[in-house]
C-alpha cells in the first residue's frame, strides 16, 4: 500500500469522527515505506499514531526531526543502506520504536527523548553513536542488542520493566542508577571484561549478568523471580543485603570463581544449582549462612572441599550433591535427609569417599553406603534445562529477544 493514500485516508477518516488528534497528529494504518520521498510526509507528523515500517536499501538517512511523540508502532529494519537515524524532536515513544538489522546504521540521534514505552535497537553492528541528551526518565522496555557502542546512553530511569542489554561487545562498563526491574534485568555476553555496578538496586524481578569480570549490588534485598550467574570471570561475587530468590539461583561456568558471599539469603523458593565452577572448592559457612529452606531441589556439583549450608532446615525437593574431591564428606547431609529435612523422593550425596543415593522417602539406607555410588543418579546439573553451553544460552537469548519483540513478528523472525 503506499503511503500516500493510506496518508489521505486516514487523515479523512480522521476529519470525519472528529478529533483534535488528527490536527495535532497522524493516524496510519499499517504502512510499509521504501521510498526516500515518503519520509518527509511522516516528518510532517508531530505526532505518529498507527503500525508504520521502514525498510529496504533505497533510503540512506532517516530524519525525522520534526517527529515530537510515536503513539503507535514504528519498525526500522531490515536496511544495508541507512547510515543514520535522526528522531532530535521525538520526546516520548507510547508504543514501540524497533530499529534493527541496519548493518550501516553508525549513528541515532535522540536528543530530546525522555519517555519511552518499548525501544529495541539490535542487531546493528555499526551503530557507535547514540545521542541521548535529556537522558531517558521513564522507561518500560529497553533491549540493546549486538551494537558496537561503547558507552551506555545516559539513563536517569530508576525503575524499569526489562531492560536487556547483550552483546554489545564494546560495552565495558554498565553503571545504572536503578533501584527496581519490575521484570527483567539482563546483562549478557557484552565485553569480557564488563564490569557492573548496580549498587542502588533493590529489587528485581529476574536478574541474569553472564560474562562479566565484576559485579557489584550492595543494595540488592529481593530477587523475586530467578538469579543467574553464568560465564562470568570474576574471582568473587558477593550480595550480602540478598535475602530472597522466589525462584531459582543459578550459579554455573564462572571458571575463576573462589568465593560466594550471599550471606542473608534465608529463602530460595526454587531451585539452588551450582555447576561447573572450575575452581569453587569452598561453600563454607559463610557462603549461605543463612540459607534456611529451599522450596525446590539443590543440585551441585563441583571440586568441593567444602560445602556447607550452617542454617539449612528445609529441602523441599530433591537433593543431589557430587563433590569431585577426596576431603569432602556427606555427614551433615545425610543427617539432614535422615531427620526428613530433605525431602525430595531422590536423595544423593556423592564424592570420592562417601556416597549416598536413595530415591523415596519411606526407606533410608545408612550414610557412606558404597552399594550405589552416586553415579546412579540420573540428574545431572549439567544437562538441565538452563543453559548447558555457551551457545545454546547464547540462542536462549535470541529467544528471549524475540518474546520480547513480540510487535516486530514475523519479519524478525524471518531475518533470524
Ligand atoms: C499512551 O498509551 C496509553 C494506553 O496505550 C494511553 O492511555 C495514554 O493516554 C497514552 N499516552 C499518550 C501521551 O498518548
Ligand atoms: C570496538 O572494539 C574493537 C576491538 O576492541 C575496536 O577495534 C573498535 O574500534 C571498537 N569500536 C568502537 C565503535 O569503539
Ligand atoms: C542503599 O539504599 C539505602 C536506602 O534504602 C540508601 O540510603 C543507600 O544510599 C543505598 N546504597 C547505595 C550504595 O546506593
Ligand atoms: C519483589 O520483592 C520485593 C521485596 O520483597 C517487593 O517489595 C516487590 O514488590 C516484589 N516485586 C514483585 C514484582 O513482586
Ligand atoms: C520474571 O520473574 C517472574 C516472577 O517474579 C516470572 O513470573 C517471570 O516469568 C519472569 N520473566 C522472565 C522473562 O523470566
Ligand atoms: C542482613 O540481615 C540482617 C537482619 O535481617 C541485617 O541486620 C543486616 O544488615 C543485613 N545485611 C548484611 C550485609 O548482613
Ligand atoms: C574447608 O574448611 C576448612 C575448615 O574451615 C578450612 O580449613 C579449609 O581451608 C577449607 N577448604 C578450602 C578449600 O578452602
Ligand atoms: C562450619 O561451622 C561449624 C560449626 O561452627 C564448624 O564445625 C565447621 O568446621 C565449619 N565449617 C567450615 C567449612 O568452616
Ligand atoms: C528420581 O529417581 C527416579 C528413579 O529412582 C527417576 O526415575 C527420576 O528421574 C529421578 N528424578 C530426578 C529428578 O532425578
Ligand atoms: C559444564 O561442563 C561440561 C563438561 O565440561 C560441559 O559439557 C557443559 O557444556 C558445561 N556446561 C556449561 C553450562 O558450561
Ligand atoms: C531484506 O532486504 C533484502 C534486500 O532489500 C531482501 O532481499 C530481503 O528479502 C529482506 N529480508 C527481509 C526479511 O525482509
Amino acid at each position: 500500500m503506499q503511503l500516500k493514500s493510506l496518508f489521505t485516508l486516514a487523515l479523512a477518516i480522521g476529519t470525519a469522527t472528529v478529533n483534535a488528534k488528527v490536527q495535532s497528529g497522524c493516524s496510519f494504518s499499517t504502512t510499509t515505506i521504501t521510498d526516500p520521498a515518503d519520509i518527509a510526509t511522516l516528518n510532517a507528523c508531530p505526532t505518529i499514531d498507527g503500525s508504520i515500517e521502514i525498510t529496504g536499501d533505497e533510503i540512506t538517512a532517516l530524519l525525522l526531526p520534526s517527529v515530537q511523540e510515536i503513539d503507535g508502532n514504528i519498525n526500522i529494519f531490515n536496511s544495508s543502506s541507512i547510515v543514520t537515524v535522526s528522531f532530535n524532536g521525538l520526546t516520548s515513544v507510547n508504543g514501540t520504536l524497533a530499529i534493527q538489522a541496519l548493518t550501516a546504521l553508525n549513528s541515532i540521534d535522540f536528543t530530546s527523548l525522555q519517555v519511552v514505552n518499548e525501544l529495541d535497537l539490535v542487531s546493528l553492528p555499526s551503530l557507535a553513536g547514540l545521542t541521548i541528551v535529556e537522558g531517558i526518565q521513564k522507561a518500560n522496555s529497553i533491549q540493546l542488542s549486538d551494537t558496537a557502542l561503547s558507552v551506555l546512553p545516559f539513563t536517569t530511569f530508576n525503575t524499569v520493566g526489562v531492560l536487556n542489554i547483550n552483546n554489545n561487545k564494546n560495552i565495558s562498563s554498565i553503571n545504572l542508577p536503578l533501584e527496581t526491574v519490575t521484570d527483567t534485568l539482563l546483562l549478557s555476553f557484552n565485553n569480557d571484561h564488563a564490569e557492573i555496578v548496580l549498587d542502588d538496586l533493590i529489587w528485581a524481578s529476574n536478574l541474569t549478568i553472564q560474562d562479566v569480570s565484576s559485579v557489584s549490588l550492595k543494595n540488592l534485598t529481593a530477587v523475586n523471580g530467578s538469579l543467574i550467574l553464568g560465564y562470568n570471570t570474576f574471582t568473587q561475587v558477593a550480595a550480602d543485603n540478598l535475602e530472597t530468590v522466589g525462584v531459582n539461583v543459578e550459579i554455573f561456568a564462572n571458571d575463576d570463581l573462589t568465593k560466594i558471599s550471599l550471606s542473608n539469603l534465608t529463602t530460595i523458593g526454587g531451585e539452588l544449582r551450582l555447576f561447573n565452577n572450575t575452581l569453587l572448592e569452598n561453600v563454607g559457612n559463610s557462603s549461605f549462612e543463612s540459607l534456611s529452606k529451599i522450596k525446590g531441589t539443590l543440585n551441585a556439583e563441583g571440586n568441593f572441599e567444602n560445602f556447607t549450608l550452617p542454617a539449612l532446615s528445609q529441602v523441599a525437593g530433591d537433593f543431589n550433591l557430587i563433590s569431585t574431591n577426596d576431603d569432602f564428606d556427606c555427614d551433615d547431609f545425610d543427617a539432614l535427609h535422615s531427620a526428613s529435612k530433605i525431602q525430595g523422593h531422590n536423595y544423593t550425596c556423592a564424592s570420592p569417599s562417601s556416597s549416598s543415593s536413595e530415591s523415596g522417602s519411606s526407606s533410608k539406607t545408612a550414610s557412606g553406603s558404597e552399594s550405589s555410588s552416586g553415579s546412579s543418579s540420573s540428574s545431572s546439573p549439567s544437562s538441565s534445562s538452563s543453559s548447558s553451553k555457551k551457545s545454546e544460552a547464547q540462542s536462549n537469548l535470541v529467544s528471549v529477544s524475540m518474546v520480547f519483540m513480540t510487535l516486530i513478528g514475523t519479519v524478525f523472525t524471518m531475518l533470524l
